[in-house]
């Protein structure tokens, strides 16, 4: 795992956005694996700014994010569809039959759970993985205990995620308890990860996810047995980290060689 400390958010920012563009640029046909939450929000606002600078297209990307509410249909003005829309995909020369995101509002949400890990596998894997991270070390829905080899299916929020979460809703009541979510297993076959944290609340979690035991009792620990995985964080999000000078040394500057 690269750990990657930046002396802001802005920088970590930065870097990751820019690192997702190569990627884009060096295989203009590559399979994104997408997140949502509030620390990526910035990462798509500057990868839609190198779009209108024109120095990348995404015109032939394929994307697929990690996760939506169970209940909640694509117009939902709370859903990760509508969110995807309105942070990069309506912003963008991103195909819209080239985005996949689960559909919430399934008949059969299990049913749905196969059809997008299927369909992952079919158009031949994901090639980069962009994550957040939860306080409590999920990525995607994947809550504590979560099984380090799932696949995607049907998760329920833990307590702490409704509560993080229902900042966006009118209010608590009103977030979904149920998501359909990749499984840990389906985000460790991307073939590259690239996970962004920001901020004191999720220092706890990304010691507990570099440092801490493999354990399914911090999900974001299962990144410890992916062979190409880069973690982007600020200063604060890196405060509890013991190995910090070891990390600095390696990547001064959060730098890393492309
Ligand atoms: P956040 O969410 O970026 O809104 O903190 C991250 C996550 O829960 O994965």
């Amino acid at each position: 795992m690269k750990v990657l400390i930046h002396d802001s958010a802005e920088a970590a920012v930065a870097a990751i956005a820019n690192r997702i563009v190569e990627k884009v640029i060096a295989k203009p046909t590559c399979v994104l694996g997408l997140a949502t939450g509030g620390t990526v929000e910035p990462v798509y606002d500057a990868m839609v700014q190198k779009y209108e600078q024109q120095k990348v297209s995404y015109s032939r990307i394929r994307t697929f994010n990690l996760d939506e509410y169970v209940g909640l249909s694509p117009d939902h003005p709370m859903s990760y569809h509508h969110f995807m829309e309105k942070h990069l995909f309506g912003r963008t020369d991103i195909k819209s039959e080239n985005t996949s995101i689960p559909f919430g509002n399934a008949v059969n949400p299990n049913e749905e759970a196969r059809r997008y890990e299927a369909a992952i596998k079919q158009c031949g894997g994901i090639d980069c993985q962009l994550l957040g991270i939860g306080e409590n070390g999920h990525i995607g829905f994947n809550e504590p205990t979560s099984s380090l080899s799932s696949t995607v299916r049907i998760k329920t929020l833990a307590p702490e995620t409704v509560r993080a979460n229902s900042r966006y809703f009118k209010n608590i009541a009103e977030v979904p308890r149920l998501s359909i979510t990749m499984g840990i297993g389906t985000i460790l076959c991307a073939r590259e990860i690239v996970l962004i944290a920001i901020g004191d609340n999720k220092s706890k979690a990304v010691l507990e996810m570099i440092e801490g035991p493999l354990s399914a009792r911090c999900p974001a620990s299962a990144l410890q047995l992916h062979p190409h995985a880069e973690v982007y964080l600020d200063e604060v999000a890196a405060s509890q980290l013991t190995l910090r000078d070891y990390y600095e040394a390696v990547h001064p500057n959060g730098k890393v060689e492309s």
